[in-house]
């Protein structure tokens, strides 16, 4: 069992692979966090922390020295004597936002609560929730909080259910499903920061006394802040040191507070905010949250990092992402909206003979989309680009024998459509103001079922019958002037979690009524890079950005939170230049390989040069899929960038050493391949060379040529 309750110290402890957690009932009212770490028998739990704080409000019948000021709590509620940042704010009738919720009861389970339309972490057979009740007396709510435990990958989840049983309507304000209490505070966080265009930038700083947060009020979890964040030992490395992983699953607007307080410790709170969320709630109505995860290791923060990517690839990801993925010639970079027919038919033919799986033509072939000024919205083919319509079209993509893709952007409608002229009210908006674009584009209300049901009609007509094996999925601007024309100015507060309801909605729907057809999503590149997004796709487009210098940068970022099948990397145009081309290739190996380039302008050299690139890609694609990774420089903080990819019997091992455009020339570093098997012999397939795996773990020294675009690239096989 992971998750027991001990009666004589009234404790939960939740156990994973290599962890455990702890909390416990005090005074039948109060959940105090007592332990989250390295996995330890229950009988070395420590105590509750009692301790008194002079100005630290306290209920009389108990002391001063009982303070929720002071607990560590498991959830805290606005108003009710912690003044750290809080976990729920629920407005009842009085008005106050003040609740005082109290232990009631408890209940473990197999398996886990499904969540109400919104992606979670899937249960196998080893996942147990445990469900604690509370309650309010005064305005008659129930609270369910839950963990769900994802033992193999030391992964335990967080959500919370907010049942009215009073005889009023009430308001939650905020919402923070996660809360951990840590009784430290010298730690480092680690962050992701960027903007459009250079998302994932690696952001590690120590703690300070204060709330320190990263946020998104876009609509989007967006390219600005991630919700991945992590805190670690101030001198923790990849291997050693202690690290705490968090993330949220879900794709809009988010909040991750952490506040060091006055008692030198952390509390760490993930969810939806305040300033984007609030949500009423009628006599009898509930409110499901969505799901935030945490992870703890031992051993450094690369194995926070492998915790993450194990639980996002098993439990995430559909299982289909699991197999190859297809290498694709997408469309964008090379044709942008000039695509018509036969254009397409020559890149169709082209890119079958030199090898790829896939043809997707992106944005352009729809409506009246010559440029991104009209179009989003009407989702039916151009005739003048394709005049025998999509269906004939695909027929003749398929005839050549490769398989066909096709972009989308669902969410949103240009101004200058049909849908817009029939339906302004659909936009998101707000009576009297002047709403602002961005791309010249509105962002339709997909809290409005109407619109939700409408685009599913529409992309059932348009694709019906035609074979289509891949959508990308786009959203290319963020939401601002939300205001949806369904709801009630009480209820405006629930917009931006409603829209992602109806995202959620129409994704799972075209998971269904395209049941042969994989998705890749995509917000401008990794605007949406987040796990609630990865539930319903094989992969994300990560950046916009594919200038292999920067790609570096941003690859390496991504993988401390999320596995390399998740990352769609491109080779973009090499300028005809064979350097250039192998070290767009090698950077592009980090994840998902796929090109975006003028297949008709290529040389034939180039042409066989990437037909044997996507050749050797597939004979190793399944170690950057499924593989462990192990980083052993990040670009950030040397001239270079390595790391490798093993598989699960440590007989595979491929290592990849990307140069900066400053590195020095003739430098040596020495790598340590600590995951090889030391009385194996390994062989590169690349170079035909051999190594002990004892050598390979010592470490082999890689020297750094100092010229552009180098790199270096490795195919260790184990000899059997
Ligand atoms: C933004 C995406 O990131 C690009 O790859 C491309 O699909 C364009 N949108 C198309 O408008």
């Amino acid at each position: 069992m992971s998750i027991r309750f001990i009666k004589d110290t009234q404790q939960f402890v939740i156990n994973t692979k290599n962890t455990t957690y702890a909390f416990a009932i005090h005074r039948d009212r109060y959940l105090c966090h007592t332990y989250y770490g390295k996995r330890v028998r229950s009988a070395a739990l420590p105590e509750k922390r009692l301790k008194m704080y002079s100005f630290a409000p306290y209920i009389a019948e108990y002391g001063e020295k009982e303070s929720p000021d002071i607990f560590m709590q498991e959830c805290s509620f606005y108003g009710s004597g912690d003044f750290r940042a809080n976990s729920l704010r629920l407005c009842s009738a009085d008005g106050t936002g003040v609740t005082d919720f109290v232990y009631s009861s408890y209940r473990i389970f197999k398996g886990r609560r499904e969540l109400d339309g919104l992606p979670a972490g899937r249960a196998d057979e080893h996942t147990q929730t445990l469900e604690i009740t509370m309650t309010d007396s005064v305005s008659g709510c129930k609270l369910m909080l839950y963990y769900t435990v994802f033992a193999e990958n030391d992964i335990i989840s967080r959500y919370m259910v907010i049942e009215n049983l009073g005889e009023h309507s009430v308001r939650i304000d905020k919402c923070m499903p996660l809360t951990l209490d840590l009784p430290r505070s010298d730690l480092d966080m680690i962050s992701l920061y960027g903007r459009h265009n250079h998302e994932v930038n690696l952001q590690r700083v120590p703690l300070h006394h204060g709330v320190q947060s990263v946020g998104s009020r876009r609509g989007a979890t967006s390219h600005q802040y991630n919700p991945f964040i992590a805190l670690c030992d101030s001198k923790a490395t990849e291997e050693k040191g202690e690290a705490y992983g968090f993330n949220f699953v879900y794709s809009g607007s988010f909040l991750d507070e952490v506040e060091v307080d006055q008692t030198n410790g952390t509390r760490v709170l993930i969810g939806l905010g305040s300033e984007c969320f609030s949500y009423t709630l009628g006599v009898g109505e509930s409110f499901c949250s969505p799901e935030a995860v945490m992870t703890y290791s031992a051993n450094g923060i690369g194995q926070m990092s492998r915790n993450f990517h194990g639980f996002i690839r098993n439990n995430i990801m559909p299982p289909v992402s699991l197999e190859p993925h297809p290498v694709v010639l997408n469309t964008w970079e090379a044709c942008y909206f000039r695509i018509n027919e036969e254009i397409l038919l020559d890149f169709a033919r082209e890119a079958k003979k030199t090898g790829f799986d896939m043809l997707v033509m992106d944005d352009g072939w729809f409506g009246k989309r010559n440029n991104d000024r009209a179009g989003l919205g009407d989702w039916f083919e151009n005739r003048e680009k394709f005049p025998d319509g999509l269906a004939s079209f695909v027929k003749k993509v398929k005839a050549e024998g490769i398989k066909f893709g096709i972009w989308v952007e669902p969410e949103m409608v240009n101004p200058d459509s049909d849908l817009y002229r029939a339906h302004p009210e659909w936009a998101l908006r707000v009576e009297g103001r002047e709403p602002l674009r961005s791309r010249h584009q509105f962002v339709l209300d997909m809290a409005n079922d109407e619109v939700v049901e409408y685009l599913m009609e529409m992309f059932d007509k348009t694709f019906e019958g035609i074979d289509i094996d891949y959508f990308k999925w786009d959203m290319n601007r963020h939401m601002s002037n939300v205001g949806s024309s369904v709801l009630a100015p009480e209820r405006q507060g629930e917009a931006h979690f409603r829209y992602m309801k109806g995202v959620y909605k129409l994704l799972s729907w075209f998971g269904k009524r395209f049941p042969n057809a994989v998705i890749e999503t995509c917000s401008g590149g990794g605007g949406r890079y987040d796990i609630g997004m990865m539930q319903y796709g094989i992969q994300i487009w990560t950046s916009d950005n594919t200038n292999p210098y920067d790609r570096t940068y941003i690859q390496a970022s991504a993988m401390m939170g999320y596995p390399a099948a998740t990352m769609s990397c491109h080779v973009s145009d090499p300028h005809g230049d064979l350097k250039s081309l192998d070290y767009r290739y090698k950077v592009a190996l980090g994840g998902m390989l796929g090109y975006e380039l003028n297949i008709l302008k290529m040389s034939d050299e180039i042409k066989e040069t990437i037909a044997r690139q996507i050749a050797e890609y597939k004979s190793f694609d399944s170690l950057a899929r499924l593989g462990d990774y192990h980083s052993l420089a990040l670009p950030t903080k040397y001239g270079y960038s390595a790391y490798y990819y093993v598989n699960a019997d440590r007989s595979e091992i491929l290592l990849s050493v990307i140069e900066k455009k400053d590195c020095k020339k003739g430098s040596t570093k020495l790598l340590k391949i600590r995951e090889a098997i030391a009385d194996a012999i390994y062989t590169d397939k690349r170079s035909g060379k051999q190594y002990s795996g004892e050598t390979l773990r010592r470490g082999i020294s890689v020297e750094l040529s100092g010229e552009p675009d180098s790199a270096t690239l490795m195919y260790l096989q184990r000899e059997i």
